[in-house]
């Protein structure tokens, strides 16, 4: 987003055009920084053999998941809704890795039988998994790796009292099942979270996968997860994606002049590649001032981005209907029945009732993780991309929140 011609643009679209034409509030993309994220990334591991899965649970509209295909990236999908809805969008099932946690073997063979790979989340499954199919359905298996690394609790997911992944002090277990089941390993897999800053951490995990993968003889790729930090606000500090891709790298190669063989190297990012591209345009219906702050009240809430609420995320916002004019000090909250406050004490231009204002960083687990909370409409989705603007998803309707409820005779 930047101001030209006194106003904000994306790719030469103006963002109050789009809240015009398609209403709020409106979750708008930037397909342009997709693609760019993606070179980043290719550019930053281009000396080893990189697959990008994109965690399609970030942002998981079809037409965004047709960039990425186009981009070139695979898919990492975590529901069996996810893999049918990667398979909609075009992707091959051998681009396609799943990585369920905690669910049904009736999934695990569901997504079999869809030709995709399954990333082996327990004991249990994995003894389940060999007595099925033995060694003629290749698998990778995910390992806990025991670090404790991310953002927040809720997303510091490699601990070791994470329900992810099997405990790296199990490995003789693992080893134990693969020999009895002649189960073919083709990968192994850690993930320790989310909101990752230091190149350490990833280096952490390698060196525990790098210990766990010389004792399998079928690999052909390790996959890092995701989990790389973006930045939230004027100041944070990003993942440093180049010291990450030199070390990871070095470290890789090292690697695989042990193993004997070159593999491949799988991340999985969902902020990375979305987090940034995304805006949430509200309008600001409300302006509330009480002894203690200005309330801006605006059309959304923590039904359409849950993560300040959640994570007690930040969040940028900009009022994009000012350009020039004083600044007042503002707590964005949604309309929603609970405190739902988007983004507290925000220095804003002034802000007007009816002003649109777009709350930044919103690509990411923003629409992904909307609900109808308060029977309210799910937003509408517009993509921009070579400077003409897309509508992607249709603002939800009053049907849909009768859809499926059965109503009963009384
Ligand atoms: N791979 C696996 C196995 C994962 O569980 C995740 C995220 C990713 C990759 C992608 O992580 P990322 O690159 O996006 O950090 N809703 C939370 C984030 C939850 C992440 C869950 N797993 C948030 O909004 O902060």
């Amino acid at each position: 987003m930047e101001i030209n011609n006194q106003q904000f643009e994306i790719q030469g679209v103006p963002l109050l055009g789009l809240a015009k034409e398609y209403g709020t509030p409106l979750y708008v993309y930037d397909g342009q920084k997709i693609l760019d994220q993606v070179q980043k990334l290719k550019q930053a591991f281009s000396t080893v053999n990189l697959k990008i899965k994109y965690a399609t649970k970030a942002l998981s509209n079809l037409s965004i998941l047709k960039l990425m295909k186009k981009a070139g990236t695979g898919v990492d999908a975590v529901s069996i809704e996810e893999v049918l809805l990667c398979l909609h969008a075009g992707f091959d099932s051998a681009e396609i890795m799943y990585t369920p946690n905690c669910v049904s073997f009736d999934e695990i063979q569901h997504a079999v039988d869809l030709g995709v790979m399954i990333n082996i989340d327990n004991i249990p499954m994995l003894e389940h998994f060999g007595s099925v199919y033995g060694g003629t359905v290749p698998i990778c298996i995910r390992l806990n790796p025991h670090i404790l690394a991310g953002g927040n609790a809720k997303i510091s997911v490699g601990h070791i009292d994470s329900k992810f992944g099997i405990s790296i002090l199990q490995l003789k277990h693992i080893l134990k099942i693969v020999e009895a089941h002649q189960l073919k390993v083709t990968g192994l897999h850690v993930h320790t979270g989310s909101d990752i800053l230091d190149a350490e951490v990833f280096l952490k995990g390698a060196e525990i996968l790098f210990d766990a993968a010389i004792a399998f003889k079928d690999l052909t790729f390790l996959d890092f997860g995701g989990g790389f930090k973006v930045a939230y606000k004027i100041g944070d500090i990003a993942t440093d994606i180049m010291e990450v891709g030199e070390k990871v790298s070095a470290a890789f190669k090292n690697f695989c002049d042990n193993y004997g063989r070159d593999l491949e190297i799988w991340f999985e990012p969902g902020k990375f590649l979305v987090s940034e591209c995304g805006y949430l345009l509200v309008n600001a219906n409300v302006i509330k001032a009480t002894p203690a702050s200005t309330f801006v009240g605006v059309d959304s809430g923590l039904n359409h981005l849950i993560r300040p609420m959640m994570y007690d995320a930040y969040h940028g916002v900009e009022n994009i209907s000012r350009i020039e004019g004083p600044e007042r000090i503002y707590t964005i909250v949604g309309y929603i029945c609970e405190t739902d406050t988007i983004a507290a004490d925000r220095k804003l231009k002034e802000v007007k009732e009816g002003d649109i204002l777009a709350i930044k960083n919103a690509g990411a687990y923003g629409f992904s993780m909307a609900s109808n909370y308060n029977s309210r409409l799910r937003p509408a989705e517009v993509l921009i991309l070579n400077g003409q603007h897309y509508l992607i998803r249709e603002r939800e309707t009053f049907d849909d929140i009768l859809k499926h409820q059965v109503v009963l005779d009384l």
